[in-house]
This record gives C-alpha cells, sequence and structure tokens, in this order.
C-alpha cells in the first residue's frame, strides 16, 4: 500500500506540492446518451457488458442502451444485480462472468453503484485478486479493463472520479479503491436521464454532490483547482437542488444538478474526499443506508468539527452559497453549516437518530477512524473525537 498523499504532502497553503489529473472524456449535454454506440465504436471493443441495477433497467435506459449498441453491431452481455452501497460479491461475480465472455469494454450505466461495480470489475479483470486487494491509493499493478460511464443520477461524481467505492461484506467496511487508473475512459452526462428520478433521490443525490464539493474544499490536499470546481459545484447545488426535487421536469435544474455532480467529482478526484465521507460510510456500511443521506447527514456534522481550521474555506462557501456576510468571519462560516442544515430539513433528509442505535456510538466511531479518507480531513480525529461528533449529533436530533 503507498501512503496516503495526504501525509506524504509537502509544504503548506498555496505553496503545497500536488499531482492530478482528470483523464476522463466528459460529454455533458442533452441527448449525448444517443452518443453511446459510437464512444464505443471509438474502443474498437467487439463484447461490451453493460453493468447496471435492476431500477435502472426498470426505467428502459439499460434496454435503449442494447438497442443502440446491437443496432452497430456490438455484442452486449448484461450484469445487473448491482445493488445500493455495491458489494465486493457481485463486482467478483460480475468480474468471472466478463472474464468467461471475453468482455474488452465496460459500459456502467446508473448511479455511482453500478460505475463503481463496473470500475472495480475492470480492476479485477485485469489484476485478478479480490477488490479487498486493491483497496487504497495507488495499489495497482495493470492497467483495468475501460469503462464508458453513464451517470443516470446527478450526484455520484463517479463518472469522472479516480475512486470506487465498495462495501466488503465480511468486514461490512467501505473499501476505497483509489488510483488514477480507474477513472473512466468516457462519461456521458445526459440530464434528460435523470428527468424520471424520484425525488427523494433527486434530493439524496443531489447531497452527494455538494458533499463532494465541501469534502474537497476542506480536504488536506485541496489546490486552487480543486477549490473553483468545488466552490461551482456549491454554487449549482444552492441553485438548483430544491428545484430539481420540487420539480422533476424543470429543465434548467436537471442540467444544472448534472453539472453540479460532474464539476463536484472533478474537484474531489483532484483531492480526495473527507470526514464527512468517513462518518457517511461508517453509516452505510452499517445500516446499508443510501449514501446521498448518510453524506447529507455527515456535512453538518464534521462542517462543526473542522470549523477552528477550516473557516476561511466556509467563508467562501457561504458566498458560493449567496449568503450575505455576518458580523464577522466566523458569523459567516457559522452561516454556511446552518445553511447546509437547513437545506437538509428542506429536503426531507432523516435525522441521524433515525437511523442509528445508540448503542452502535463505539462501532461507528472505529470505522470512521479506519476510513482511508480521514487522513484527508483538515482536522486530525481519533476514535474519541468521532464518537463525541457521532454523539453531539445524536443528542442535537433525538
Ligand atoms: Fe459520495
Amino acid at each position: 500500500m503507498s501512503e496516503h498523499p495526504a501525509i506524504t504532502r509537502r509544504g503548506v497553503g498555496i505553496a503545497a506540492d500536488g499531482t492530478f489529473h482528470m483523464p476522463t472524456r466528459a460529454q455533458f449535454g442533452r441527448g449525448v446518451f444517443d452518443t453511446l454506440a459510437t464512444e464505443v465504436a471509438g474502443f474498437g471493443a467487439s463484447r461490451v457488458m453493460i453493468v447496471s441495477d435492476p431500477g435502472v433497467v426498470a426505467l428502459g435506459i439499460v434496454d435503449r442502451a442494447v438497442s443502440q449498441l446491437e443496432a452497430a453491431g456490438v455484442e452486449v452481455h448484461l450484469f445487473t444485480k448491482v445493488q445500493p452501497n455495491p458489494r465486493d460479491v457481485h463486482c467478483i461475480e460480475g468480474a468471472e462472468l466478463a472474464r468467461e465472455l471475453n468482455i474488452d469494454l465496460l459500459v456502467a450505466i446508473g448511479g455511482g453503484s453500478p460505475i463503481d461495480s463496473a470500475k472495480c470489475i475492470g480492476v479485477l479483470l485485469t489484476n485478478g485478486g479480490h477488490p479487498r486487494d486493491w483497496e487504497d491509493f495507488g495499489t495497482l499493478r495493470q492497467q483495468p479493463v475501460p469503462v464508458i460511464a453513464v451517470a443516470t443520477t446527478a450526484g455520484t461524481g463517479s463518472e469522472v472520479s479516480p475512486s470506487a467505492i465498495i462495501t466488503d461484506t465480511v468486514r461490512k467496511k467501505k473499501m476505497n479503491l483509489f488510483d488514477p487508473r480507474i477513472c473512466p475512459a468516457v462519461a456521458l452526462v445526459d440530464p434528460d436521464l435523470t428527468f424520471s428520478v424520484p425525488a427523494a433521490v433527486t434530493a439524496a443525490t443531489g447531497m452527494d454532490a455538494l458533499s463532494h464539493a465541501i469534502d474537497s474544499l476542506h480536504c488536506r490536499l485541496d489546490t486552487p483547482a480543486s477549490d473553483g470546481m468545488a466552490l461551482e459545484g456549491a454554487r449549482l447545488v444552492a441553485l438548483y437542488l430544491k428545484r430539481a426535487v420540487v420539480d422533476g421536469s424543470d429543465v434548467e435544474a436537471r442540467c444544472g444538478m448534472a453539472q453540479a455532480s460532474l464539476v463536484s467529482g472533478l474537484a474531489v478526484g483532484i483531492t480526495d474526499v473527507a470526514g464527512c465521507h468517513s462518518i457517511a460510510e461508517a453509516i452505510g456500511a452499517t445500516y446499508d443506508t443510501p449514501h446521498g443521506v448518510t453524506c447529507a447527514i455527515g456535512l453538518p456534522m464534521i462542517m462543526e468539527y473542522n470549523l477552528p481550521v477550516s473557516r476561511d474555506k466556509y467563508v467562501r462557501l457561504a458566498h458560493a452559497f449567496g449568503l450575505p456576510a455576518g458580523v464577522d468571519d466566523q458569523a459567516t462560516a457559522e452561516s454556511a453549516i446552518a445553511y447546509v442544515r437547513d437545506l437538509n430539513t428542506s429536503l426531507r433528509i432523516p435525522n441521524l437518530s433515525d437511523l442509528i442505535d445508540p448503542a452502535d456510538l463505539d462501532l461507528l466511531a472505529a470505522k470512521a477512524l479506519a476510513n482511508t479518507s480521514t487522513a484527508s480531513n483538515p482536522r486530525a480525529a481519533d476514535a474519541a473525537d468521532f464518537r463525541d461528533i457521532f454523539a453531539k449529533e445524536l443528542a442535537r436530533t433525538s
């Protein structure tokens, strides 16, 4: 395992070093889904496996992809049993199937779960082993089988990010396979595919986008490039998320949220996620709660903890949200945290106390501490700190 880049980084602030590249060719636009066959042809692929989930299949989007690809003479196979909080066992099964079929290109269609699963399957096809063999940073030996990612929700950012979050079903732990070579080769971001997403899923996935923006903004691996993208992602969420939830047919809002997902995904691909995802993935791995819901809950929790070291970032965030300046920077930064809490309330995101068993506080704290991305949080946290963070939020919402 390589050392986490947040630990090995030299320099501070504007002088801190850093390396990033964003290799995904992202196509954004209404109707770009119809270019899928052309994109596949560009790879010279003859056998393609579509990785998706039953919900996306039910919407008819997978059928549309199959029709498009078969009309272009491509042999298409399906692996559509991906579940939310995608499982290692399904990635292994998908990779075995793809290996038997001599698949040379993967097409992920869906939200974060199918896209992350396709990335993991691509890793297993060329690197072998179990997903946990490739956990953490820069561990791959071989270039994965390429993935074309078709995003059907607005929030995951996985369509352009270098990580795949896969649940280890034995350890009940979320693993992060993080390597620039995991980035999809192509992302098709077609806002029209998001029109049929139900309001509650729109809300949760939209908060996932915001959590990427904010985790990138306060991340220890922040750069001016990622800050610019993160702040724009947050601005777009503030402008469009409520609108997309209230009226799913609002074209401008759906486009705005698809752009928010994309730009926040790029931001977090430059940096890493941070403490919000440490908290969110601890809850998700324990109770199988949707990722976006856990991120929405985790955001104000970690922002309050990080406030002493991230105040300036949250002042800039408040401006991105369109909030007026407070009496001083502390008040302005606190208004950004209050804004996130209000957004959760208006989107009917559950409270922490609705989801967790108070007897599990130590377990949740241990899982959050063990998360790969805890090293990226701007304020160091040990198990007792995480326990306090959970306990404080539980007391607030019980
Ligand atoms: Fe996320």
